[in-house]
């Protein structure tokens, strides 16, 4: 197969966003509309990677380059229509032979099958992938001669109403070899009802010159775009439903899983279970049988075997939580390792700290790693016991073993199997209770019976 150069439209500002950020940069599942697209075609195996962009969109030049590391972008300076868009990514790719898909940024549904099935007929000539539209309305609709070719596509605003009739509808998602692209890109015109440069004509230029575009079909819901953020919402939706799906067929069991939100890059292994009402963010890692409970909140964090996180856990990026370690309710962790087997079950904060493997950190235990100007560091060894309400002030120290009384206030290291206690000494004053309820309640009598 010959090689793939994807060129990604992009330059819309999005104006029915009502936002300051470009519309591609927006984010469902946790990822910009534009990754999604971008991860899409990734199993291609894409040599070349153009994202046409709006001035001042530098951020969308960042974001592409985490997805391909080589990607470019081209800018469109005036907003001249898709021909327009596409041409401006040709200098980029003067030297490239193989074959050109051509994406748009704002539809992250499109799935690397399609694509792949795509980029694979394109190998015997140009390709446009069309859909069966439940309502059309907006859609350029394709025109197919007796043969089944494409011959004409007719964007919504010049359709005759008859041609309205027609349900097959454009994706805007075409293939085919670089060279024709250049070749019939610039008999493009833009009179038409907008005044833009239509990418669609290419196909009746193609047709005329007797390589006619086939057809490609995919389902509706791969192709549906994101104008505002109630299709913003929607695609959100859907992709959610997507990834629950995959997730359970994994091998995952959701008690409620449409109460559960996913990222597109979440990790799970077999046989978690994951209860209601719990939401992932980007970048995290759960591996086989570990248990997440209801209320978590988890980001940025690797989970390992058998380990068990919530109700009402919430794991910050930098969280690693090693085998059959315990995170309980209302604990916080960032930027931190709990190891195997260790436990914090009850309302603690941990932050750029260490627990060593069956460590214990007991309720309201917290570590003070802001000094209102740095961050520091905590370091918790194995089998230590750290009591209830233990404020660790860092940077410090507790060595293997050792034990920190409830209470405590530590501000120096502990060495390994020492005891830490910081806490006022205990006064007991014997019958003082007694004697105070006996004149409380006598007073109150008399104060009745005034
Ligand atoms: C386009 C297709 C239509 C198809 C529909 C599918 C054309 C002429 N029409 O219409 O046949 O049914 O998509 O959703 O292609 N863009 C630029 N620069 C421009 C114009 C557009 O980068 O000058 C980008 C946009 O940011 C967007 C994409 O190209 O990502 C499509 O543009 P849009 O204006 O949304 O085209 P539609 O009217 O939806
Ligand atoms: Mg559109």
């Amino acid at each position: 197969m010959s090689e793939i150069a994807i060129i990604v439209l992009a330059a819309g500002k999005g104006s029915r966003m009502k936002s300051a950020m470009p519309k591609v940069m927006h984010r469902v599942a946790g990822r910009s509309l534009l990754g999604h697209v971008l991860h899409a075609a990734r199993p291609l195996g894409v040599a070349e990677a153009v994202i046409v962009v709006g001035p001042d969109m530098d951020e969308v030049a960042v974001e592409a380059r985490t997805v391909f590391p080589g990607a470019r972008t081209a800018v469109q300076r005036e907003r001249l229509g898709t021909a327009h868009a596409v041409s401006t990514a040709r200098d980029l790719l003067s030297g490239f032979k193989g074959t050109v898909l051509v994406l748009y940024g704002d539809g992250p549904l499109i799935s690397s099958e399609t694509l792949n099935s795509l980029v694979r007929m394109a190998g015997a000539g140009p390709v446009v992938l069309g859909f069966e539209a439940k309502d059309p309305t907006g859609y350029g609709r394709l025109l197919l001669d007796d043969g089944g070719h494409v011959v004409d596509i007719r964007e919504d605003v010049d359709a005759s109403p008859v041609e309205r009739m027609i349900r097959l509808s454009n994706s805007g998602v075409i293939a085919l070899s670089a060279p024709l692209l250049w070749q019939l890109l610039p008999g493009i015109g833009n009179s038409n009802a907008k005044g833009e440069y239509y990418l669609t004509d290419i196909v009746a230029l193609a047709a005329s010159s007797g390589i006619p575009f086939r057809l490609a079909i995919c389902d509706e819901g791969e192709v549906a775009g994101v104008n505002d953020r109630v299709q913003l919402a929607a695609v959100e939706a859907t992709l959610q439903d997507r990834f629950r799906r995959h997730h359970m067929l994994s091998g995952v069991t959701m008690t409620a899983p449409e109460t559960v939100y996913f990222s597109a890059d979440t990790e799970i292994g077999q046989d978690v279970s994951i209860g209601p009402h719990v939401v992932f963010g980007p970048a995290v890692r759960i591996e086989t049988g570990a248990e997440i409970l209801a209320f978590s909140h988890i980001e940025g964090a690797q989970i390992a075997a058998g380990a068990r996180i919530g109700p009402y856990a919430r794991l910050r990026p930098g969280t690693q939580i090693g085998v059959n370690a315990h995170v309980g309710n209302f604990v916080e962790m960032k930027q931190a390792t709990l190891g195997n087997g260790a436990k914090a079950n009850h309302l603690s904060y941990i932050g750029d700290a260490a627990v060593g493997a069956r460590a214990n950190v007991g309720a309201g235990t917290i570590t003070c790693n802001y000094d209102g100007f740095e961050k520091h560091r905590t370091d918790i060894g194995a089998d230590v016991f750290i009591g209830s309400n233990t404020a660790l002030v860092a940077p410090v120290k507790v060595g293997d073993g050792a034990s920190v009384a409830a209470g405590s206030v530590v501000t120096r290291d502990v060495p390994e199997g020492a005891l830490a206690i910081s806490r006022p000494a205990l006064e007991l004053r014997l019958g003082w209770a007694q004697r105070l309820r006996q004149i409380r309640m006598s007073r109150k009598s008399a104060m009745k019976k005034g």
